[in-house]
């Protein structure tokens, strides 16, 4: 067999509905193995037998890890991996990859568009001209919220966060953040707790990651400490917000607007956050263009390629990098 024939016959399994072109290349390159969704009790004998690798939009449990004794690589499609169980997988000496880079402007211009819809309501403006308020009641109102003379702390100055930071540098407004660990050189102000960045800034946009450190971290106090012409923009994951907590400070007006593409159990959206006036509300939406989800596609497929013909993975996510291939 040539090296391409072996490759061909490694079976990588796909659970549920995936991305149309990472299919087509899988399909070209690999063995395809399709189950409803990434249940272990949908998995055969014949898969515990062969599958090698698995590509997927996360959601991948220790149980079904278990239950493919062979599996090498994970390839995650999206650079947020908090629903693959990298603990187990690293455990068991599997390799997890995700996406990155490829979609941080994508991103980035996505939580400037949220932004600017939370704080300026153009969502509710243009339902006022096609609804034909416009004709029958005049003008929109003026909004109550503007940018200007705003100070935007970043929750998550990773690759995402700093390019949202290069484009409000752009549009004027100081920048604080808050990481655990200072980034070398960067001369935003710099917070050592959220706390303390949600306290010196008025506007806070969270790009941190979902994981147990971050779990329902903007929290009443931190809501709190924004105050009364507090915006707060969600583009990471909706685990890092408590959402009664937000739901009733928006209620309160303990904050004065809030702009989310991420929620805690999507896609269900709090009925208060949908109700909420004061609210801008978009469907995960992030990096969801084709030609970003083309070249997340691309790069989730290369680093199964990668992995099967060069026995290394392209963009591994820190918990698995220093992995070997088992030869
Ligand atoms: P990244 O480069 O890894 O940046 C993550 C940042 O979060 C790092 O600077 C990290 O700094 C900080 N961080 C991690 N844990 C923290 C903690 N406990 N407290 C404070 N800061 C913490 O990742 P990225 O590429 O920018 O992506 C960020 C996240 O955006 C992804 O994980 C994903 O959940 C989300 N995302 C959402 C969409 C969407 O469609 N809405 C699209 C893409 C990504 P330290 O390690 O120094 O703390
Ligand atoms: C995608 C994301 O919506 O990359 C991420 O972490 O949240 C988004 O780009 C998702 O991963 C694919 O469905």
């Amino acid at each position: 067999m040539t090296k391409a024939e072996q490759q061909q016959a490694v079976a990588i399994l796909v659970p549920g509905h995936f991305n149309d072109h990472a299919v087509g290349r899988i399909d070209g390159a690999f063995s395809r193995v399709w189950i409803e969704r990434a249940d272990p009790s949908l998995v055969t004998d014949e898969m515990r037998r062969t599958v090698r690798g698995i590509a997927a939009f996360g959601g991948i449990t220790a149980a079904l890890m278990d239950a493919l004794p062979k599996l090498e690589i994970i390839a995650n499609f999206g650079v947020g991996y908090d629903s693959v169980d990298v603990r187990h997988a690293a455990q068991r000496g599997i390799m997890v990859t995700n996406t990155p880079d490829v979609l941080t402007e994508e991103v980035a211009d996505t939580a400037i568009g949220l932004l600017i819809n939370t704080v300026r309501e153009l969502p509710r403006a243009e339902t006022w001209l096609r609804d034909g308020s416009w004709l029958r009641n005049g003008n929109y109102p003026l909004s109550r919220l503007t940018l200007r003379g705003r100070h935007v702390g970043i929750f998550g100055m990773g690759r995402i966060g700093l390019a949202i930071a290069r484009r409000l540098d752009a549009f004027g407004l100081p920048i604080a953040y808050h990481n655990r660990r200072r980034v070398e050189g960067l001369s935003y102000d710099y917070h050592p707790t959220l706390k303390g960045l949600a306290e010196a800034v008025d506007t806070l946009i969270s790009v941190a990651p979902g994981r147990a450190s971050t779990e329902r971290a903007v929290n009443a106090e931190i809501l709190s400490a924004l105050g009364p012409n507090g915006v707060f923009v969600n583009i990471g994951r909706g685990s890092t917000v408590d959402e009664p907590a937000l739901a009733a400070a928006l209620a309160s007006g303990s904050i004065a607007a809030a702009g989310l593409d991420v929620f805690a159990d999507e896609p269900n959206v709090p009925e208060a956050l949908l109700a909420a006036p004061n609210t801008s509300l978009l469907p995960h939406v992030g990096s969801a263009s084709q030609h970003t989800r083309r070249a997340m596609a691309d790069l989730c497929v290369d680093n199964l390629v990668s992995w099967f013909s060069q026995r290394r993975a392209l963009t591994p996510v820190p918990e698995t990098a220093n992995l070997q291939a088992r030869s």
